[in-house]
């Protein structure tokens, strides 16, 4: 396991993601802190990246607030932490934490994606199409899909991989309203967020949510939300159809791995000073053009 400098002990570990630890605070709401850990291809690094968890955390904010018109969100603000954690504790998780409601996540992701790459570009070679959807013949890497499309994945567990799934096999899991609901919101999120982002000339290529549902029903927005790594950021000004575009996000550190002899299974790879600081300073640089 990847050393986590940002444990707490006063509160019970329930649930350990790739990239956050959950703490129960009670049994309706959580701890949530992200660390600086890095998953590529679904295997942890052994490196963390310097101040990823904070910064993760401030734009995922960001855009909780700004997209609260659209859909309301797990988020507990000014929850007083004191009666749970000592002031080290407090300290030492400081812009890198969240008090949430506990809600149940939907047992998917919601991919928009507004462009074709990735797994999607991937997927498009080998059948022309994505997760169900017929795409034209023709397309180019990279380029801008007439419409954004809804192409959910499973969510896998750890140590095996996201499948794309189809609108109907969601469907079949959670309902047609609820699936229709989630896939209508899922673009108005996507649209609002990729105009805001064009407005500071980055490319909000593909993006993805997680939902949860409260006891009574109520549909949330969970998890965290067109964060740079839930989210593929290109700068416009260097965009091009055809070219493989330059990244703003974890795909920097994918970009990276694909030029090494690894079978992408865990252990991962240590990575050169020299990457892990541009990542860093990648997360931070995003973070300062959209949330400015
Ligand atoms: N409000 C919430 N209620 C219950 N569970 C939540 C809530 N918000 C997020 N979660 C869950 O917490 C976990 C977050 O951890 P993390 O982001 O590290 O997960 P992961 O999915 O393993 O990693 P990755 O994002 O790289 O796929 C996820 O399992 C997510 O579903
Ligand atoms: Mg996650």
């Amino acid at each position: 396991m990847v050393d986590n400098p940002f444990a707490v002990k006063s509160l019970p570990l329930i649930n350990q993601g790739k990239v956050r630890d959950i703490y129960r605070i009670d049994r309706d709401t959580l701890l949530i802190v992200a660390s600086d850990r890095l998953s590529a291809f679904d295997v942890i690094l052994p490196d963390l990246i310097p101040d990823k968890g904070k910064i993760l955390t401030s734009i995922s904010n960001f855009w909780f607030k700004k997209t609260n018109q659209i859909i309301q969100n797990h988020l507990i603000e000014d929850f007083d932490l004191t009666n749970y954690l000592t002031e080290d504790e407090i300290m030492l998780i400081d812009e890198r934490y969240v008090v949430v409601k506990r809600l149940n996540p939907l047992p998917f992701e919601s991919v928009i994606r507004g462009y074709i790459i990735g797994s999607g570009w991937k997927d498009y070679l080998s059948s022309h199409s994505i997760s169900g959807i017929n795409l034209p013949v023709g397309l180019k890497l990279a380029e801008k899909f007439k419409q954004p499309i809804f192409t959910p994945a499973t969510k896998a567990k750890v140590g095996e991989h996201d499948e794309n799934i189809s609108s109907k096999k969601i469907a079949a899991l959670v309902g047609k309203e609820l699936s229709t609901k989630v896939e209508d919101i899922s673009h108005q999120l996507y649209e609002f967020a990729f105009n805001f982002a064009l407005d500071k000339g980055i490319i909000l290529a593909d993006t993805k949510f997680e939902f949860g549902l409260d006891n009574t029903g109520e549909l949330f927005l969970i998890d965290e939300v067109f964060t740079p790594d839930s989210s593929r950021y290109w700068p416009l000004d260097t965009y091009e159809i055809g070219k493989s575009p330059e990244s703003m996000d974890k795909q920097f550190v994918r970009d990276y791995l694909e030029t090494l002899d690894w079978d992408k299974k865990s252990p991962g790879p240590k990575l050169p000073l020299e990457i892990i600081n541009k990542s860093s300073n990648k997360y931070q640089q995003i973070k300062n053009i959209l949330c400015n």
